[in-house]
């Protein structure tokens, strides 16, 4: 996906805690349990937490964003979303790219996360990005509507 021609393509920079209510917003598009404005201010101010949101043209609400715990040279990325108008054009995978290579850059080697089985684009989007299963976790997201998903957890070696 190519953003060249675009009038506003994406800027990609670091969340900070002012950008809690925005990233509570997507988040809640995309989830059946969103996190609230109050819960993205403790983890953006959490000197642990990595986040990175995008912008069209660099301004305005964002659009998406990743957000990872990193401890020492281990990261697990606590989620990834993308608001419903801005999907399936490549943005998840600007802003997985680009927080990927912060992870690295900030020491960590190894990247783990936990996805339903049935998320089909977020499962795509992670093994697009090297990432492979290591375990299986049985009835592990509740549903409102049917039985629990299974959660996958999958791995990636950063060098
Ligand atoms: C998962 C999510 C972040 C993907 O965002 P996106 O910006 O649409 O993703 P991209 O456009 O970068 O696409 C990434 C890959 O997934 C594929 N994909 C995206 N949406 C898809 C869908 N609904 N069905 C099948 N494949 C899909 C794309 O084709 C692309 O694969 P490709 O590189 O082989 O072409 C977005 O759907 C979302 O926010 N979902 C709700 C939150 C969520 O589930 N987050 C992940 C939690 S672990």
């Amino acid at each position: 996906m190519s953003w060249f021609g675009r009038k506003q393509p994406p800027v990609v920079t670091d969340a900070r805690a002012g950008d809690a209510a925005g990233l509570a917003a997507i988040h809640a598009s995309g989830f059946e349990r969103g996190w609230d404005a109050h819960e993205f201010e403790r983890m953006l101010a959490d000197r642990l937490t990595i986040a990175h949101l995008s912008r069209p043209g660099g301004k305005g609400a964002p659009t998406g964003f990743a957000l990872s715990r990193l401890v020492v040279d281990e990261a697990e990325i606590l989620t990834v979303a993308v608001a419903p108008s801005s999907r399936r054009a490549g943005l998840a995978t600007l802003l997985l790219q680009h927080h990927l290579g912060r992870l690295a850059a900030a020491g960590a080697h190894k990247v783990f996360l936990e996805v339903a089985e049935d998320n089909v684009a977020a499962l795509r989007l992670y093994q697009r990005h090297g990432f492979n299963e290591i375990a299986r976790r049985q009835a592990y997201y509740a549903r409102a509507k049917g039985p629990p998903a299974t959660a996958i957890i999958m791995e990636l070696a950063l060098r």
